[in-house]
């Protein structure tokens, strides 16, 4: 843990917040989508502890939230880190409390043939996005149940995971596994009224989406910005998704709002699955 810290007055246009005093971590938080989300649950009352593995990064990123008025601490980790992971989910829940929340958006991609998929790149792909969720989940999780928090945890999925994609075998799979795993960690944590559910983001424009960009015109043989351009073409709403449009649906699945909503995967994608 780096730092616990509470800003002073906010410029945040925020009228009914909708999750005040709910203690929630987000991973990936530092930029991106996770940003986005730590950003928005700030905005809505929550106190946010910040988890990411890039230190430059969480530090202004939890200082842009203190600055606008919200409540952060920034956990410094890698998500891969097993007790690093149960270490960091023990120390905000002893300073808040306890946890009511989780969202894990930490993940990353390399854009790889089939054929070309090695064992390094593979595992990558696997500790990251599977890995890290289920370390995440599972300290979470028992903090929950320890303290008879009926919480609520939201992992970040993508519509990859819902079907195959040239040059992108390893991130599908491993997007797929994630939803698998919210239905298994929905139905074992229902008893203990802890709700678990996904969300699928189609295109979003991230840091994440500018490495796709090059490494698809590398592979593709195309000018960077190219594929973008395809894959925004073929979205019905006809524009890729801002980070700001998935902390939307994180919000809702976290607030009360969607108390009787469990083993869902929600997709955020402009209407571009099932394509
Ligand atoms: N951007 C998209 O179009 C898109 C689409 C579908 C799904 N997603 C998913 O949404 C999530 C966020 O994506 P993004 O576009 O914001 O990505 P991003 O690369 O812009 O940000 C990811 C963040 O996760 C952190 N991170 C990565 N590995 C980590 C680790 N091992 N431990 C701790 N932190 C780690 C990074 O430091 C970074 O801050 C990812 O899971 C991604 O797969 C993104």
């Amino acid at each position: 843990m780096i730092g616990v810290a509470a800003g002073e007055g906010s410029d945040a246009a925020v009228t009914a917040r909708r999750l005040e005093g709910v203690r929630a971590l987000v991973t990936g938080a530092a930029q991106g989508i996770g940003l986005a989300i730590a950003t928005r649950f700030a905005d809505e009352g929550a106190v946010v502890g910040m988890l990411d593995r890039s230190a430059t990064d969480l530090e202004s990123a939890a200082n842009a939230i203190l600055q606008r008025g919200g409540a952060v601490v920034s956990l410094l980790l890698d998500v891969r880190d097993r007790a690093a992971v149960k270490g960091a989910v023990d120390d905000f829940v002893a300073g808040q409390g306890g946890v009511d929340a989780l969202v894990n958006c930490a993940g990353t991609i390399t854009l790889r043939p089939f054929l070309a998929v090695d064992e390094e790149a593979w595992d990558d792909l696997m500790d990251v996005n599977c890995k890290g969720t289920l370390w995440c989940c599972q300290a979470v999780a028992e903090a929950m149940i320890g303290q008879g928090t009926r919480g609520s945890i939201v992992n970040v999925a993508s519509v990859s995971g819902r079907r195959g994609e040239i040059g992108n075998l390893a991130y599908c799979a491993t997007k797929a596994a994630v939803i698998s795993m919210t239905e298994s960690m929905a139905l074992e944590l229902a008893p203990y009224g802890i709700r678990v559910n996904a969300i699928a983001p189609g295109i979003v424009a991230t840091p994440m989406w500018d490495r796709i960009d090059e490494q698809a015109a590398t592979l593709l043989n195309i000018p960077v910005g190219e594929a973008r351009r395809r894959a925004a073409s073929t979205i019905p709403l006809a524009r890729v998704g801002e980070p700001g449009e998935i902390a939307g649906t994180a919000v809702f699945l976290t607030s009360a709002d969607a108390c009787y909503v469990t083993r869902q995967c929600i997709n955020v994608d402009g209407g571009s699955w099932p394509g």
